[in-house]
């Protein structure tokens, strides 16, 4: 009787056990591409080859760059013994080949599942098979999990990402897990040891300022997702960011509003991960996507979020700490209107609202230097004056001088 006893109290401590996280993944936000926002269900193992030798020839891999993400519709059938396995047809060569292509180039291959019984796009989902999935992920050779959250009705998403997430962990296998439930259930309180990063918002859209209505949901436009961040910066850090969704640089906006998206992702220490068909880009695109001095405020090694600082008639002012001292600062035209910046940076001292961060322009001045014209402008002990366009940025790292 004590034995079973023991027993129980055994087991039930057992499943109390939290999820472990593999050290020193993710302590920068991932990079990458997804095959999602430009391909949906439409992919096969040409499109994902392609988009790995247009990251290692477009330069976006020497810009930092490193995850070839498969999204929704890969899949096969479960066989007999409950291992899913890939469509045939559409990966004839198999995952494992595949795999071994993209590390052959020295990139990470992603793949996705669904936490429910099936995914969004109707493939079958992890429910019930979360081991067994991790386990053939491993044996394929995939390092990122995206895991989303349709058909979960009734379904606990705190033990629904623990699940997967020691299942993973039990491989054995670096495995970056992507939690993918839209914010629904605020995982940035509950989700920081479970996984790296976790979706804070429903879908982006491809456009600066909309909302896209698809009946009993929506999909957000780029300054829609931005402003739906406030609030959550606190809960991110190195190995588990908010994520507010992959990116949509090259699939038709402005160069202006490209430009601006991907400053703003960078801003908010966001994944960088592209959406658009790496094979056709322009080389617009190409600068917007591998600007190394913005790609660095992103991949900063202190790994905090930016925050609003000031906003005025559409004009915003964002500010980030950065390594060794230095912020990356951002002002943002919201607006369809040219805006003059007028910006005294002499007399004020800007702290972090949630971090122990400051800038004190009145005891030290900073060197400026203009993250996009990459020249250095004027010092903090000038005015800044400028012209923005409407829907772009000006975006600046201080350095303070010697
Ligand atoms: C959900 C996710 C998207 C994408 C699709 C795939 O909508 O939020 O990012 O993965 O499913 O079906």
């Amino acid at each position: 009787m004590i034995r079973i006893f023991m027993l129980l109290i055994f087991i039930s401590a057992g499943s109390l056990v939290q999820a472990q996280k593999f050290e020193n993944l993710a302590q920068t936000p991932p990079m990458g591409w997804n095959s999602w926002n430009t391909f949906a269900c439409d992919i096969n193992e040409d499109v994902i080859k392609k988009a790995a030798d247009y990251m290692v020839s477009s330069g976006m891999k020497e810009a930092g760059y490193e995850y070839i993400n498969i999204d929704d519709c890969w899949h096969g059938e479960r066989d007999a013994q409950g291992f899913i396995h890939e469509d045939k047809e559409k990966f004839p060569s198999g995952m494992k080949a595949l795999a071994d292509y993209v590390h052959a180039k020295g990139l990470k291959l992603g793949i996705y599942s669904d936490a429910g019984t099936k995914t969004c796009g109707g493939q079958p989902g992890s429910r019930g098979y979360e081991y067994q999935d991790a386990l053939m992920y491993a044996k394929w050779g995939i390092d990122y999990l995206k895991y989303d959250w349709c058909s979960t009705e009734n379904i606990n998403p705190i033990g629904a990402y623990t699940t997967i997430s020691k299942a993973l962990y039990k491989t054995g296998r670096p495995i970056v897990l992507s939690i993918c439930e839209w914010g629904d259930n605020k995982p940035w309180e509950w989700a920081e040891d479970i996984g790296y990063l976790w979706r804070t918002t429903g879908d982006i859209y491809n456009c600066f300022d909309c909302e896209e209505d698809h009946g009993d949901w929506s999909s957000w436009g780029v300054l829609q997702i931005l402003d739906m961040q406030e609030g959550l910066r606190k809960y991110a850090g190195p190995g588990h960011w908010n994520d507010p969704d992959m990116m949509e640089v090259g699939n038709g906006m402005s160069t202006s509003e490209d430009r601006a998206h991907f400053t703003m992702w960078a801003m908010i220490a966001a994944p960088l991960i592209a959406g658009n068909d790496l094979s056709t880009m322009s080389q617009e695109t190409i600068d917007i996507l591998t600007n190394k001095e913005i790609i660095a405020i992103n991949q900063d090694s202190l790994g905090v979020q930016g925050f609003k600082y000031n906003a005025e008639n559409e004009l915003e002012t964002w500010f980030k700490p950065l390594e060794n001292g230095d912020w990356a600062v951002t002002f943002l035209n919201r607006g369809a209107e040219e805006r003059n910046i007028n910006f005294n940076w002499k007399g004020q001292i800007i702290k972090d609202p949630d971090f122990e961060y400051t800038v004190d322009f009145t005891k030290n001045t900073y060197t400026i230097r203009d993250l996009w014209m990459h020249k250095n402008l004027k010092n903090s002990k000038k005015v800044l004056k400028a012209k923005i366009k409407p829907h772009d940025v000006l975006s600046l790292r201080l350095s303070m001088s010697k």
